[in-house]
């Protein structure tokens, strides 16, 4: 994926990662367009940085994934860019199902189901499209498991092997196929976590996505130093420490 000169939709960029990005990929010359559930956000973001499209989507709703698409594609018909990252974490305890089944199908209906969605929506169009991408967001937890997310860590992996897949399926079209996969990031995905000293600061993590993106534009994935260690226990080796390391951080793993 060039740096600039593109048109990128991002779902679920009302907040943290998405939204950092979006200001940063705006300020690297792309037009950008934000988008999520929270109407008084998208409002108070497009108010705020002049320039920037918003779009009101639920990705847990087809009906509201063809309408936010129909949208985007009228007003930018130049769109050559989807960035997946609409996304929910949930601590649950599967000793018993009353505390976690709900939990898991949000879960999978948010982070798994929205992006195959969102990808159907859009594959036609980006096929039309000279240069085009879809970014994925997958996450260091798709490479080792956090004890307490048994639901996110399995859509992550999900996504991780949908990309693997869809870069193969889509070679002979114009559009790449990119997974970031964060680390832990201070955002508010989960409770406490935009303040933990286990997470890496935003503004330093997009920092560095910016200048992965500028400086290897062909890389299939995106991986700042940090997530390295949970991206790659198995293929060094230490998975078994990894595991164990990432599950003794803190309560939550981060
Ligand atoms: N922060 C981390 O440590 C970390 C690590 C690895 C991967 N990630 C991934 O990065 C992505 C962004 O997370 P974040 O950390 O930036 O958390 P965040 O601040 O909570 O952002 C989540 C975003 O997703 C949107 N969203 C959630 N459900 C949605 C839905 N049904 N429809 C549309 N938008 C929806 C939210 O917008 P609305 O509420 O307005 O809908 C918000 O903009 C997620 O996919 C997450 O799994 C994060």
């Amino acid at each position: 994926m060039r740096i600039s000169g593109n048109t990128i939709f991002i779902p679920g960029s009302t907040s943290g990662i998405g939204l950092a990005l979006a200001l940063a990929l705006q300020a690297k010359g792309n037009t950008v367009i934000v988008g999520g559930r929270r109407t008084e956000q998208l409002d108070k973001i497009t108010a705020e940085h002049p320039g920037l499209g918003a779009v009101r989507i639920d990705t847990t709703d087809p009906v509201s994934i063809e309408r936010a698409a129909e949208q985007v594609l009228a007003d930018y018909p130049d769109l050559n860019v989807v960035i997946m990252m609409a996304g929910i974490m949930k601590i649950e305890d599967w000793h018993r199902p009353a505390t976690f089944l709900e939990s898991a199908e949000a879960v999978i209906a948010t982070n798994v189901l929205g992006p195959i969605r969102l990808i159907a929506a859009f594959i036609e169009h980006l096929q039309r499209q000279a240069d085009s991408t879809i970014v994925t967001v997958s996450s260091g937890l798709a490479f080792a498991p956090l004890k307490v997310t048994p639901s996110y860590n399995a859509a992550k992996a999900a996504i991780h092997m949908l990309s693997e897949t869809l870069r193969l399926q889509l070679a002979d079209t114009s559009v790449k196929v990119v997974e970031l996969v964060p680390p832990a990031v201070r955002t508010g995905l989960l409770p406490g976590q935009e303040d933990s000293e286990f997470a890496m600061p935003l503004g330093e993590f997009v920092d560095e996505v910016v200048e992965l993106i500028e400086t290897e534009p062909d890389a299939h994935e995106i991986l700042v130093e940090r997530v390295k260690f949970l991206r790659y226990g198995e293929a060094r080796g230490d998975y078994d420490k990894v595991v164990a390391t990432l599950n003794a951080a803190d309560p939550h793993g981060k």
